[in-house]
């Protein structure tokens, strides 16, 4: 005879209680633990690197301008997906990602390999006016961002935090430079550069 018999348990709510939330919970650990030790989930896949100043500034962008709120950037390993967007999103390229930007709310197409899949004029026309390119767009405008400069210091403390929290290693000599990479740049310049880094490790 156990010292909990099964009857004592189904008897007394409390009980039942904690001992499911017991037996649940190692469900959880055991299949969540292991994904902090795995190297397809904690190593960046060949070919991701950290995000140089300029597309990091556009990645804040993105971020403050809530494009997420619209565009994810996470293809699953359906054929569907994988036609329309190519290969499917692996968690080696999202290694640099913090906080990551899968989403899941998809009003307009996922993003995760935009690298390289229009021009760099095409995306400056579509963020001044996306329905000048795209005439049944529903996406806003973000014409002010051409306006808005991109602060130097700001991305030097933005590296350094980052090399504190991920597993970024940007060098003295990068933060140094970072005034420099994004000087004169302006935020819309930063998205653009962001946007044509998207998911290119994985881009035949
Ligand atoms: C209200 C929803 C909404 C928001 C917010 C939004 N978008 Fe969009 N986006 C769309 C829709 C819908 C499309 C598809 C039509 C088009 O191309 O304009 C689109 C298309 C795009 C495309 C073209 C993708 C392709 O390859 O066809 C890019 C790039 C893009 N958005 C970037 C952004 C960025 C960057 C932001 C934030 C600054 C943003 N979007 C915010 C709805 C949105």
């Amino acid at each position: 005879m156990s010292f909990i018999s099964q009857e004592k348990i189904e008897r007394k709510v409390g009980w039942l209680i904690i001992m499911t939330l017991v037996t649940v919970s190692f469900g959880g650990l055991a299949e969540i633990v292991p994904l902090f030790f795995q190297d397809s989930t904690t190593k960046p896949i060949e070919g991701v690197k950290p995000y140089n100043a300029l597309q990091l500034a556009g990645r804040d962008v993105y971020v403050r301008e809530g494009c997420y709120n619209c565009h994810s950037q996470m293809i699953r390993p359906f054929r569907a997906e994988t036609i329309r967007y190519g290969h499917y999103s692996v968690a080696g390229e999202s290694v640099y990602d913090h906080p990551f930007q899968w989403g899941s709310k998809r009003t307009g197409p996922d993003l995760a390999r935009e690298g390289g899949r229009n021009s760099d004029d095409w995306h400056y026309q579509h963020l001044m006016d996306p329905r000048s390119v795209v005439p049944q767009s529903n996406m806003p405008a973000f014409a002010y961002l051409k306006d808005a400069k991109v602060d130097g210091e700001t991305m030097q403390a933005n590296m350094r935090a980052l090399n504190k929290v991920g597993l970024h290693k940007y060098s003295d000599e990068e933060i140094a430079n970072a005034p420099k990479v994004v000087e004169g740049k302006t935020e819309m310049d930063a998205v653009v550069a962001y946007l044509q880094g998207l998911g290119l490790a994985l881009k035949k």
